[in-house]
């Protein structure tokens, strides 16, 4: 069995996910991490050597494959560089910054002869791969509505700890392309090919940040499946995701990392038909994706099945986020604010 020397770039939050679910594969070793953070201020595990410059790094290490766990502004650029070096990618969601950079790193793989893929590990999950089997079977019958509310909790804390998070220049947006950009392309996969956008991208809280903290948009897909979405940071607490998906003989809703189902005539009549798998050590809301999608693209570099999510695949999910910010320019979006009076 191959084994594979890898590097990762960006030793943050997320990375400290790439390394618990890679801890899990024999075939993987991580011999460099690169950040432009002090040694002392990062986690370098056991065996890998630091880099401060990933171009010192693809340089000077054979590297098999790269994770990017950088803010998305450098996901481009540095996609683009491993790339060049013929270093296969494996990139944190969003893809990019805009469909406009999307496209630029579209070209990629067949120009250097390199995979690259992209992170969006809850189409991993078992719960949303039952709900795809049983719109593509047409069980209940026909799609006809869907529902997903997104609803965490980012306080100032968050945006000061990594200042990009902030800052549309650095991070393209807010709660969509950050926190909601997972559901947002399960409802794209779920609903077909869309039509149509409404929406509107706002703040709820008054935080010190250019980006959005809350939007609400209705998707109308080409079959007629309807789908309102509602995504926000303002919430008090990181609930859990839920997609509800309304088909002619029956409702099924994600929540609490379980599928549901229930008949069309009773809808408290619920059952649980799947459930996700949690990786231990990892943060729930990320579900155990990473572990799975991360083994899937070394099963899919060392041509033993696997499968991967292609920056174009990945890149319908940031064309609809243009669009529901492009949309949502033609309304006020501030919300307007009145105390109450106590008499
Ligand atoms: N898939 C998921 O569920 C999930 C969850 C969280 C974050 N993410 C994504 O992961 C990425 C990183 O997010 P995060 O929250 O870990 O950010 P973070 O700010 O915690 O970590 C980013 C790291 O990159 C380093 N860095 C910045 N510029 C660098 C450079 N030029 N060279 C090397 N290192 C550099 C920073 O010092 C920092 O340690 C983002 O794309 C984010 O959207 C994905």
């Amino acid at each position: 069995m191959k084994t594979f020397n890898i590097g990762i770039i960006g030793d943050g939050t997320v990375a400290q996910t790439h390394i618990r679910a890679l801890s899990f594969l024999d075939n993987v070793h991580i011999a460099a991490v690169c950040d432009v953070k002090s040694p002392e201020k990062i986690n370098i595990p056991d065996g890998a050597v630091y880099y401060s410059d990933y171009k010192k790094m693809i340089e000077e290490q054979k590297l098999d494959a790269v994770h990017i766990c950088l803010p998305h502004y450098l996901h481009l650029p540095v996609a683009s560089y491993c790339a060049s070096k013929h270093v296969p990618v494996l990139c944190e969601k969003p893809v990019a910054m805009n469909y406009r950079e999307v496209e630029e790193m579209e070209g990629l793989q067949d120009k250097y002869g390199v995979t690259v893929a992209v992170c969006l590990q809850n189409r991993w999950n078992n719960t949303f791969r039952t709900l795809q089997s049983v719109v593509e079977s047409g069980k209940d019958g026909r799609l006809t509505g869907l529902k997903a509310v997104a609803l965490w909790a980012r306080d100032q804390a968050y945006y000061d700890r990594a200042p990009w998070r902030g800052r549309m220049e650095y991070a393209g947006g807010g709660c969509l392309i950050n926190q909601a950009v997972h559901t947002l392309d399960q409802v794209l996969l779920l609903g077909g090919k869309a039509k149509s956008v409404k929406g509107i991208v706002t703040n709820v809280l008054d935080l010190d940040i250019e980006v959005e903290d809350s939007s609400v948009s209705e998707v109308v897909f080409e079959n007629g499946v309807r789908a309102l979405i509602m995504a926000s940071n303002a919430n008090t607490v990181n609930s859990t995701i839920e997609l509800e998906a309304v088909f002619e003989n029956a409702v099924y809703t994600i929540k609490d990392y379980k599928l549901y189902r229930a008949p069309a005539d009773d809808t408290l009549a619920k059952s649980v038909i799947a459930e996700d798998e949690l990786m231990p050590g990892a943060k729930s809301y990320y579900g155990a994706g990473h572990k799975v999608l991360i083994k899937d693209f070394y099963d899919y570099l060392s041509g033993d099945g696997g499968r991967v999510v292609s920056v174009k695949e990945a890149g319908t999910v940031i064309k609809l986020i243009d669009t529901i910010r492009e949309a949502g320019r033609w309304c006020i979006c501030a919300l307007g604010w009145r105390e109450l009076s106590s008499s």
